[in-house]
């Protein structure tokens, strides 16, 4: 391996201690920020964001609204709910955890959060405001990406970042906040022609799709950045007893990338640290807005 690690554990956590700071010196003002979190239904992988959300707020000082509804929830109902929580001076930010289940609308539920307590960034007064280069709500994944490109490069203007996948949470604001550090733009997607040649013209290279190990070595240009935000449980064989293994890995076949890469983030430890933190520095945002 040559590739620098990204570490993006340790950044996260000085970010969250950073938080705690604030946090503290706000509630000392008398102000306690809180975060409500929604999830709807069991989802496995929602149920442990949602748990890791919950304990990483109490640890920053924060207060901590958990909603579990159960998966045959009404949208009426949820909808309710977020206007009850839109109208709670205590909950200070407000995340409903994607995906919701097939009958709810999950545009109509994210269009109903109030922008200023959209913590997520995907309310589209916030998509639009990122867009036209103005205040807003910035999504977290996307945020803690940008966020380690700048401790890496310090400036990023003039540079090539291709980002691999178009979806609203991740790669969409992505190429947004890249674009608004003066980065030249390309995303890429599953319609691109030559896609590897695409993606080896690049300095800076963020995969989002959501595809096990997709982008190889062979597709990176030596010395390119590598931001891995894929998290993708894969079989792995057999245990002792004969029962499945599993083991997470990203949307970058780590090995062969961080041979040729400058700097590369690891999964896990890289991208997914940083959302959480950056969920917290913008329920604290939030918090501080509200009270002048
Ligand atoms: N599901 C996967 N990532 C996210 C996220 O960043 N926010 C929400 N609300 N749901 C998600």
């Amino acid at each position: 391996m040559t590739a620098t690690l990204i570490d993006g554990k340790a950044f996260a956590a000085k970010m969250r201690a950073r938080v705690a700071d604030e946090v503290a010196r706000v509630k000392a003002a008398g102000i306690v920020p809180g975060l409500a979190v929604v999830l709807v239904g069991e989802d496995p992988a929602s149920a442990v964001y949602v748990r890791n959300k919950g304990k990483q707020t109490l640890e920053v000082g924060m207060e901590s609204f958990e909603h579990k509804l159960p998966i045959d929830t009404s949208e009426a109902d949820l909808l309710d709910l977020i206007a009850t929580l839109n109208a709670d001076p205590a909950v200070h930010g407000i995340l409903c955890q994607l995906p919701v289940p097939d009958h709810i609308d999950a545009d109509k539920v994210l269009a109903a959060i109030d922008p200023a307590k959209d913590v997520d960034g995907f309310h589209v007064s916030n998509v639009g405001l990122l867009a036209t280069g103005q205040k807003a709500m910035v999504p977290c994944t996307p945020l803690g990406c940008l966020m380690m490109l700048r401790d890496l490069h310090g400036s990023l203007s003039g540079m090539d970042a291709v980002v691999v996948g178009r979806s609203n949470i991740v790669g969409k604001p992505m190429a947004q906040l890249l674009l608004r550090d003066s980065c030249t733009v390309t995303i890429a997607h599953s319609r691109t022609k030559n896609i590897e040649d695409v993606v080896r013209r690049a300095d800076i290279v963020v995969a989002a799709v959501g595809r096990p190990e997709m982008v190889t070595g062979d597709w990176i240009k030596p010395g390119a950045t590598v931001i891995d935000v894929g998290i993708n449980r894969i079989g792995a064989g057999l245990k002792d007893d004969g029962s499945p293994k599993t083991r997470l890995v990203g949307d970058c076949h780590f090995e062969s990338c961080a041979a040729v890469a400058g700097a590369i983030t690891p999964v896990p430890g890289g991208v997914g640290p940083m959302t959480i933190a950056c969920l917290l520095a913008n329920t604290l945002t939030a918090c501080c807005r509200a009270n002048g």
